[in-house]
Order: structure tokens, then sequence, then C-alpha cells
């Protein structure tokens, strides 16, 4: 077997240190044999200079006149720049002593003198094959830790970044929708103001300009319903008769709603609860609009602690594409004036806010969406 690492290809290195010329022509002739490439030194000045090569393995002498090997393996192993190099102690001694001596001053093995090449080549491939399998687990280890930091950076990113997309989102989203109605309601009034129609131009005039209000005073009405600035006031409230009168709503519509379930009450803010289940509806009432026989189901249930409503259609459900953006404020489908997008958005900040949930699958029994409206079934005391 050649002294090359497949992997790497790299020769071994190895050097020996011993004040007689004949031991270390002998360890050269015998590493050199395995296909070792072999430096030599002669003294215990040399060995500290030899250390400081890259090497795969230091075979040193322990009796040597300037500094014995001893202290030559002390300082290597003290010296953050040598400290890494596999150690090998040539010793004439067999003393016991010796021995614990070389492996406490930080020797990975030693070899009595006399030895026998092939005793030598097989104790020098073992400590060399054990350090590189170590270096390459330490190596293995530092990636492995620079990739975990890089992926806990790249996730502190891509949480900012979604922030600030959202931000982005409902900024440009809000822009939109404030900016017709507050263009044509500017327009009515500079009419009036600039060049006074007669009394009733100014009437039709006021009138169109105060609906261009209505409009942006409901988009901050809807606003502040998300955000959840306005008061609270919990109250006892029957998650089925609550259906039931949204339900009636819609009477008149070709769409037929079906309210099942058994009263289930929950303590919530009379005017969220509303708005929030009133929103899923009207969703599941426009989806089901797109079927022949428009059809929407509200199954009023309990799920452990928690009231839950269930609002199915048979409308075309929604494309697997949008699923991951329909909570985002301002994300509609629709393309009418009366619809911002925030239906959704208003239903989910309410049940988060009394500390229950809203899930929509794509696809729920009826063919259409599902929403899944839970609230706990006791007060919870949420901040809004
Ligand atoms: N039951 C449903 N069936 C099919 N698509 C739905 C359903 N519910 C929601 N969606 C999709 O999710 C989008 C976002 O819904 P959301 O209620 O937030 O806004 P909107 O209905 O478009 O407008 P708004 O509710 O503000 O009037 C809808 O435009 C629609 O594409
Ligand atoms: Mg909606």
């Amino acid at each position: 077997m050649s002294a090359t690492t497949a992997a790497a290809g790299i020769p071994r290195r190895a050097a020996v240190v011993d004040d007689d010329r004949l031991v270390r022509q002998l360890v050269r002739a015998t590493l050199e044999a395995r296909g070792y490439q072999v430096l030599e030194g002669e003294s215990g000045a040399a060995g500290l200079r030899l250390a400081r090569e890259p090497l795969d393995v230091l075979l040193l002498d322990l009796n040597m006149p300037d500094i014995n090997g001893l202290a030559v393996c002390r300082a290597i192993r003290g010296s953050p720049a040598m400290a890494d190099v596999p150690i090998m102690f040539l010793t004439a001694s067999h003393d016991e002593r010796t021995v614990v001596s070389c492996l406490q001053a930080g020797a990975n093995d030693y070899i009595s003198k006399p030895f026998a090449e092939a005793i030598l080549q097989a104790r020098v491939d073992m400590v060399v094959r054990a350090h590189r399998a170590e270096r390459g687990r330490r190596r293995a280890l530092e990636e492995l830790s620079t990739a975990y930091e890089a992926l806990k950076e790249s996730r502190a990113d891509a949480a900012l970044n979604h922030r600030l997309t959202g931000l982005g989102v409902l900024a440009s989203g809000l822009a939109h929708e404030m900016n017709s109605p507050l263009g044509a309601l500017l327009s009515c009034l500079d009419y009036v103001v600039d060049d006074p129609p007669d009394p009733e131009e100014a009437k039709v005039a006021l009138h169109e300009a105060r609906q261009s209000a209505a409009k942006i005073a409901e988009l901050v009405k809807r606003m502040k319903a998300i955000a959840g600035t306005g008061e609270r006031r919990l109250a006892f409230i029957d998650l089925k008769a609550q259906c039931e009168s949204i339900s009636r709503v819609f009477t008149g519509q070709p769409v037929r709603l079906v309210v099942k379930g058994d009263s289930v009450v929950v303590a919530a803010d009379a005017s969220e609860l509303h708005q929030a289940l009133m929103s899923l509806v009207e969703n599941a009432v426009q989806a089901a609009q797109h079927a022949s026989a428009g059809r929407v189901d509200l199954a009023i249930g309990t799920d452990g602690d928690r009231g839950i409503v269930t609002v199915d259609d048979n409308g075309p459900g929604i494309d697997a594409a949008d699923l991951p953006f329909i909570f985002d404020p301002f994300f509609t489908k629709k393309r009418l004036w009366t619809t911002p997008g925030l239906g959704l958005s208003i239903a989910r900040a309410a049940a988060h806010r009394h500390g229950g949930d809203l899930r929509i699958e794509a696809h729920g029994p009826l063919g259409g969406a599902r929403a899944v409206f839970s609230i706990p079934l006791q007060a919870t005391s949420r901040p809004g």
C-alpha cells in the first residue's frame, strides 16, 4: 500500500529527529519504502524547527544532547502553531516510568529501539491514520458549525425580509385603495370651490364627495378591525344564533345557506365576532355563486375547550398557488371596487385576539373552500 491518501493524493510526510545518524537512516529507509517523504533533524532544536513544517508524524529521540525529547514534546504541545503534529518517541528504554512520561508529555505513541521495520511501519501508519481521521472529523465539525451559523443568519434575514415585504404589500395596498376615492373626493371639492356650479350641480358633486369620503372611512374602519384598536367588550354569545342571524342577511341570494349543529356559547366581543364570521360567510356565498346550485354549510361544534364554526361552500375552491397569500391584507382575486381583500385578515386577527385561530383549506367536502374558525369557550384576556 502506498502512503498517499487516495482522497487527498497528498504524500505523507514524516520527520525523524535523532542524534544517531544510523537510526535516522534506518527510519528514513523504512518509511520511504512506504512512500513517505522523510525529513531529518539531529537535535532537539532541529525537532522544534521541523515541528513547524506540515507533518503527518514526528519521530523523536528521547535522549539528545541539547534539549531532550520530553522537553521538545512539551514545547510543541504548548505552542498552538505546532500542537497538532502527532509525535512518536524512539526510545532505547523499556522502563515503564519512561513510557508513562512520554505519554504524559503529549506523545501519541512510542517505539523501542532497536525496532523491526514492519513494526515501525505499522505503528507509524496507525498514528498517521488516526490523526488524519481526527483532523477530518474536526474539519467536518467546523464546516458544520459554519453552515449552521450561516443558516441561522439567513433565517433571520428571511424573517426580516418577510416582515418588510409584508409591510410593503400593506403600504402599497392601502395607497392603492385610498387613491381613487381620495382623487374623486378632491376633484368634487375642487369643482365646487374653484368653479362654483349652480346649487343643484353642487348638491350632486357634494353627494359624490360624501360617498368617496364614506369609502375612505370604511377602509379605515377595516384597517382598525385588523389592528384591533377599538374598545372590546366581552359578552356570552351563542355561535349558532350568530350564524343564523348572519345567514338571514343572505336571504334572497341564489345560494342556499344551512346552519347545522348545537348551541355553543363563547365569550367574545360581539362586533368582532360578527365581523369575522360575516367575512367568512361572504367569501363562501360569493364563491358558491359560481356553482349552478350554490350552497353554503355552516356547522357549529366544539373541539376540546374551543367553539368551532366550519364554513363550507360548493364554489371553485382556492388555487394551491394562492393559498399562501390569502391572509395577506389586500390580497384579492375579486376585481370589484368593494373588495379590497381584507376579509380574511380581519377574521383571522379577530380569532387571534380572542385566543383562537382561523384555518382555510383549499377544498372541503363540498368541493369549494373550507374555513375553520375556532375560539375558546372561555374568555382569554389577550390584549388586542
Ligand atoms: N370560500 C372561498 N372560495 C374561494 N376563494 C376564496 C374563498 N375565501 C377566500 N378566497 C380567496 O381569498 C381571497 C382573499 O379573501 P378576503 O376575504 O381576504 O378578501 P376578498 O374577499 O377578496 O375581499 P374583502 O373580503 O375585503 O371584500 C379572495 O379574493 C379569494 O381569492
Ligand atoms: Mg372576503
